[in-house]
């Protein structure tokens, strides 16, 4: 390959577009989202349909005990490692159409471009799909690329429990995608994630392209305040052991830390659930989700000290007992040199405004980015606004990310 001239080599914006449009449709919600959340009737709709594409275009498919999906395009010599790209295919309860979709089907497409030019690649070229990057319905997020870089043990992958009480492996083996092959990574020659920002950056400068250096730290912890359930009638205020009393102290607390630490700490209550969850009842129990960023792990420890001692002092005033859960502490993540400087590189070459940036949002490539030379490539989304039903993305600008992508991949994959 290294004879033909690929710099003309231009990827399908139509093929791209209404293949995100027709994996739009499962899982579609009245305010023109997607609700495909991880391992359900949906998330297996979408990957039936992801497979059926890869096999039409010729792929070597394999499923692995993770449920991550690889699609490979043989290249001239099978010992190579790949190059691959990959993102995800589940999404929030209330999420778009863009949010990790795009960097899997966008994979898809590099492949289909290449086999529309019978291009052949040194190396073999994967679209990957990752299993619960969210970790919405199951948590933590990246579970998936977490268990197959070695971050987790494939046990504790597959006895992640959501609310209802499944398992991630009573429903891996309900839609039928506990795969044969390892969940274990494999040599790669580089990976790639396209994505939409799912922030305001790039729209606000009114640049195409971000080069994504590298992903901030993200801690997720469940807190849980245990107290004394009653009736809401009967007790007297003040003898009430009510762990919301605590909670609305922390909460205001934990919302003046993220205010100590502006303008780059992120804090956010996103699930809160009181138990049993009866108007006339003090509850016995409140558990809430926290999520706490900062590009510097340092901050976000310090932020995850301060909340440890605020809910000790709260909890103890009211005889109740309080706790936190780590569930997630995924750290600062610096990319590649090699395949930052092939996304530049190639955004620069397509002609497109770039700038290189820190990602805000977690991505699988954190976890595969210990295990292989990775970078990402960010394009703008509409208003920066992303985990919503509106989040959206231009024609155009999904072109140039897959164009990005294309001549990053084939970069690292012709040598
Ligand atoms: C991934 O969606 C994240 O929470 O950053
Ligand atoms: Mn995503
Ligand atoms: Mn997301």
């Amino acid at each position: 390959m290294t004879s033909v001239n690929t710099s003309n080599l231009r990827i399908s914006a139509d093929r791209l577009w209404s293949s995100l449009m027709e994996m739009a449709e499962i899982g579609k919600t009245a305010r023109g989202g997607c609700n495909r959340q991880a391992l359900t009737d949906e998330d297996k709709q979408g990957r039936d349909l992801f497979m059926a594409w890869c096999d039409a275009a010729g792929c070597d498919i394999s499923v692995d005990t993770m449920g991550n999906i690889f699609a490979r395009r043989s290249g001239r010599d099978a010992a190579l490692p790949a190059v691959i790209a990959g993102s995800h295919l589940d999404t929030q309860p209330t999420g778009g159409k863009f949010d990790g979709v795009y960097g899997v089907l966008a994979g898809l497409e590099v492949i289909r471009t290449l086999n529309d030019n019978k291009l052949e690649t040194e190396h073999p070229v994967e679209a990957v799909c990752w299993t619960n990057e969210e970790g919405a319905r199951f948590s933590p997020a990246m579970l998936g690329s977490g268990v197959w870089s070695g971050e987790f043990s494939l046990g504790y992958g597959h006895n992640r429990t959501n609310k209802e009480g499944q398992t991630v492996l009573q429903e891996l083996q309900r839609i039928g995608y506990l795969g044969p092959a390892e969940c274990r990574s494999k040599p790669l020659r580089a990976a790639f994630e396209v994505h939409i920002e799912q922030g305001p950056i790039l729209e606000n400068a009114g640049l195409q392209i971000g080069v994504v250096g590298g992903v901030q730290a993200i801690g997720w912890y469940d807190l849980v305040i245990e107290g004394m359930p009653c009736h809401a009638g009967t007790t007297p205020m003040e003898v009430r052991r009510d762990p919301v009393m605590a909670l609305y102290v922390i909460l205001d607390k934990l919302y003046q830390v993220a205010d100590d630490f502006k303008p780059r700490a992120r804090i956010t209550f996103g699930d809160i659930r009181t138990e049993p969850g009866s108007r006339n009842t003090v509850p016995e129990r409140v558990t809430v989700t926290v999520d706490m960023r900062h590009p510097e792990r340092t901050q976000v420890k310090y932020m995850e000290q301060l909340m440890r001692e605020i809910v000790r002092n709260e909890c103890g005033k009211l005889r109740l007992a309080g706790e936190v859960r780590e569930e997630l502490d995924s750290p600062a993540i610096s990319f590649n040199d090699d395949c930052i400087r092939a996304v530049r590189n190639a955004a620069g070459a397509l002609g497109y405004s770039n700038m290189q940036m820190v990602s805000g949002a977690g991505h699988d490539s954190v976890y595969v980015s210990r295990v292989a030379p990775t970078s990402m490539i960010f394009i703008p989304c509409e208003g920066g606004l992303s985990h919503n039903e509106a989040e959206n993305a231009r024609k155009e600008d999904l072109e140039a990310g897959c164009n990005v992508l294309l001549h990053a991949m084939l970069e690292m994959a012709a040598q």
